[in-house]
């Protein structure tokens, strides 16, 4: 074993490790790109034809059932979720959960946007999971699959009812090619390129089910709906968004890349590969924790513990004495030295969570990029703290 004091020799081929944009797939170049439908429309036949291909690769990789309807939407996860919230919410009461930032966000949405009255906030701490047997499935119920800011997801769908009244409206950003979806437990979910794929910031998706599609042709909100939103015409739903005519004009350069990182999805062999190299990262970073007696999982239950966005913790006595804004200092240092060895970058838990480590496992990490971040992460803490003087 390596001296901990001793700077490591060997450094990450990729030492990108951030939560978003995540790192670009194995293999990835910018000629990748040079297919790109640069300078031309998008209505274009060829323009359509390659958004439709997004939503096909998409369908396909992750395996979403006959019956739901897919769309590239503007702005991201975040425009995703919006659409789905302001399109969709006010018909029932509604549940959300909260346990990070994310599921925040989307209750004030709700409370303070949407101002709905009947809003049920079920919430635990950073690091753990509130309570999902109190869901009221009557209500519609929104949350985040995985909660990227924590490091904390449901562990399955099992305490979602099947037989439902409201519409379960998930944020699956940090969930989708990465985790199972029971696609039968839930009626919309969205997610962004910028996430496990390595896509390109910019668009987000959208999957809707037969309930949630039903609820768009019988209710209208009572609420403006921006023309950036409108799923529906003439208060039916508007096929064509589903078929690669987008609400408006995307990044053709995006799109190429969302193409090649599907494609590559499908070529290593779909979603049963993607899984898979994923929670073999989440595995070498376990084996990591398990050994090293200063670091630990924000999470404490492993069954809800993420496997893409992996917080972790310092747990070394003398670090655990300062207070947070000294915490928060030692951790900044060590991610200063780490980016400036170009050991690691981007690794740095979220501005809303407790100081610490997040890091990304998805399925465009390597193991082996990983393995090479432990002994930096070791020396850099070593470096920063001297725990031994
Ligand atoms: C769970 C979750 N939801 C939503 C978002 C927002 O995504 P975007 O920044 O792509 O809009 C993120 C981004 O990290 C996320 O992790």
């Amino acid at each position: 074993m390596i001296p901990r004091n001793k700077k490591p020799e060997n450094r990450p081929a990729d030492p990108n490790f951030s939560s978003g944009p995540c790192a670009k797939r194995p293999g990835w170049n910018y000629k990748t790109l040079q297919t790109a439908l640069v300078g031309r429309s998008h209505r274009s036949s060829i323009g359509k034809g390659k958004l439709k291909e997004v939503i096909e690769y998409s369908r396909k990789v992750l395996e979403i059932p006959e019956g739901f309807v897919v769309a590239i939407v503007p702005a991201s996860g975040t425009g995703a979720m919006e659409i789905a919230m302001w399109s969709l919410l006010g018909a029932r009461a509604v549940d959300v959960l909260i346990w990070e930032s994310f599921g925040q966000r989307w209750a004030l949405d709700i409370k303070q946007q949407l101002k709905l009255n009947s809003i049920r906030k079920i919430e635990a701490e950073y690091g753990k999971l509130p309570d999902l047997s109190i869901v009221d499935f009557n209500s519609d119920v929104v949350f985040t699959w995985n909660g990227t800011a924590s490091g904390v997801r449901v562990p399955n769908g099992n305490w979602i009812e099947t037989n439902r009244r409201g519409l379960t409206i998930v944020d699956a950003t940090s969930a989708v090619f990465a985790m199972e979806l029971p696609w039968e437990k839930i009626d919309v979910a969205t997610w962004s390129w910028q996430k496990a794929l390595g896509g390109e910031a910019a668009h987000g998706m959208i999957a809707l089910g037969p309930r949630a599609i039903d609820r768009l042709e019988t209710y209208v909100p009572d609420w403006p709906i921006p023309r950036l939103f409108s799923l529906t015409r003439n208060g039916k739903l508007n096929k064509n968004i589903f078929e690669g005519m987008t609400i408006n004009t995307p990044s053709m350069l995006a799109v190429e890349d969302a193409l090649d990182g599907l494609k590559w999805a499908s070529e290593i062999g779909g979603l049963s590969s993607l899984i898979e190299r994923t929670n073999r990262n989440a595995e070498v970073v376990s084996r990591w924790v398990s050994s090293t007696p200063w670091i630990d999982y924000l999470c404490a239950d492993s069954d809800s513990r993420s496997t893409t966005s992996v917080v972790l913790n310092i747990v070394d006595q003398k670090y655990l004495n300062l207070d947070e804004t000294t915490q928060r200092m030692v951790i900044n240092n060590m991610l200063e030295l780490l980016s400036a060895e170009k050991a690691g970058f981007d690794l740095g838990s979220h501005a809303d969570a407790p100081p610490g480590f997040r890091i990304w496992c998805g399925c465009t990490i390597e193991c082996k990029n990983l393995e090479a971040l432990f002994p930096w992460l070791d020396w850099v803490f070593f470096e920063v703290m001297k725990p031994n003087e």
